[in-house]
């Protein structure tokens, strides 16, 4: 299906008065809750036009978000979560029906968890109040658990950075860490700086990293358009590569770590990820590297009891068979929208995410500690543990 963004959603401004969000080492915040003349919107700034222009996009109804988060204007599994949270509060805010908004904004994507947490979660809390207290408390009820969403989230990221860099020194004594990353995961997919991108950051703030390794990410750059404007903002000394060209890194022993990020993680151990990241764990195990993956706690999925569970989104062709430049991905990826890079009528197998299987990933860091090896009984003893704080 072709992806693009109509609706609601119009150019904003990078004024970023009335933030909620912390800018971190962005200049707009990836997304912020404002007031407008009109009634409450939801800013998100727009991830397509990345790392061209710094351009904000205006959501003020559920749908709009809904064709952002399927455009990719805003992704990255904790922000999905955040931004779903902020949907439902939108919603009720502006009166439309909020169990149908939930329902279109929980499945706008499937893979992330994240999303469909951060959607019941504000759900809840609106239904919680609405009998008793009405529309207008209700949204208010929503909206805070939005913002409580957004903030365990910069403050989990913090946590995360903490335990992985703990654990990478661990793992790599006295060394000046040379990290491979695939995808984006700062403070682009955050309401902090991140998950595993924060774990390589707090290594650079501590003089302990040597390399940030970067994987462009195909097919629609990630890690090119995202992690790489992360890393120049924050002065990280960072090469960029081609998803491909991993191996022969591996190869040439110029890589300590693998740190990636999750979008869902089964109750076995097993890890969706961007595609491309099983290949990676496939390589820092024949190579001896460690292959962590950092994620908050929403991203484990007890519900789901392993890989082959968890649907992996399918993606339109159109963008594997034609590339499109960053400015002109929001407004959609179709049929003549890109540069043509196969024949007409080629067909595609795009799947935007795979699966690892646990006994690949040597540790899986959350803001709550660290799962090492990684084992469903490790998993289960570390969400009971959050669940009880
Ligand atoms: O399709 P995307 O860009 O939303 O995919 C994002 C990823 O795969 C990230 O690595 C994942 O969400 C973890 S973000 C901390």
């Amino acid at each position: 299906e072709d992806i693009r963004l109509t609706g609601d959603i119009q150019p904003g401004t990078a004024d970023t008065h009335g933030v909620l969000g912390s800018v971190g080492s962005l200049g707009i915040p990836a997304i912020r809750w404002d007031e407008s003349a009109e009634g409450p919107v939801l800013v998100l700034l727009d991830q397509t036009r990345l790392p061209a222009e710094e351009a904000e996009l205006v959501c003020t109804d559920p749908q709009g978000l809904v064709q952002a988060i399927r455009a990719l204007a805003v992704r990255g599994a904790p922000l999905l979560g955040i931004a779903g949270a902020y949907g439902v509060a939108l919603a009720a805010a502006r009166g439309f029906d909020v169990a149908e908004a939930a329902q279109a904004l929980a499945g706008a994507r499937p893979t992330a968890v994240n999303l469909a947490y951060g959607v019941h979660r504000a759900q809840e809390a609106h239904q919680a109040v609405l009998a008793a207290r009405g529309e207008e408390a209700a949204a208010g009820a929503a909206l805070a658990a939005a913002r409580a969403l957004h903030r365990e989230d910069a403050e989990g990221s913090a946590r995360m950075a903490e335990h992985g860099l703990r654990l990478l020194d661990e793992l790599l004594p006295g060394g000046q860490h040379r990290i491979l990353t695939h995808c984006n995961t700062g403070a682009l997919v955050s309401g902090g700086e991140g998950t595993a991108f924060a774990v390589a950051l707090s290594a650079h703030r501590e003089g302990r990293l040597r390399r940030l390794w970067v994987d462009e990410t195909r097919p629609l750059l990630q890690g090119a358009r995202l992690t790489a404007y992360e890393a120049a903002r924050n002065g990280m000394p960072y090469t960029l590569l081609t998803d491909n060209a991993a191996g022969s890194l591996f190869a040439a022993g110029e890589v300590d770590a693998v740190l990636i990020g999750a979008d869902r993680i089964a109750a076995d151990g097993s890890v969706a990820n961007k595609v491309g990241s099983y290949p990676l764990a496939v390589l820092a195990r024949y190579h001896h590297v460690p292959f962590i993956v950092v994620a908050p706690v929403t991203t484990v999925d007890p519900e789901t009891p392993d890989g082959a569970s968890i649907e992996v989104e399918q993606r339109s062709g159109h963008e594997v068979t034609e590339l499109t430049a960053p400015r002109a991905l929001s407004a959609g990826v179709e049929a003549g929208g890109g540069i043509a890079v196969a024949p007409l009528g080629t067909q595609a197998y795009n799947p935007a995410f795979d699966v690892t299987p646990p006994d690949l990933v040597t540790a899986i860091v959350t803001e709550w500690g660290v799962v090492a090896p990684v084992t469903a009984e490790g998993l289960r003893e570390l969400c009971d543990r959050s669940r009880q704080s």
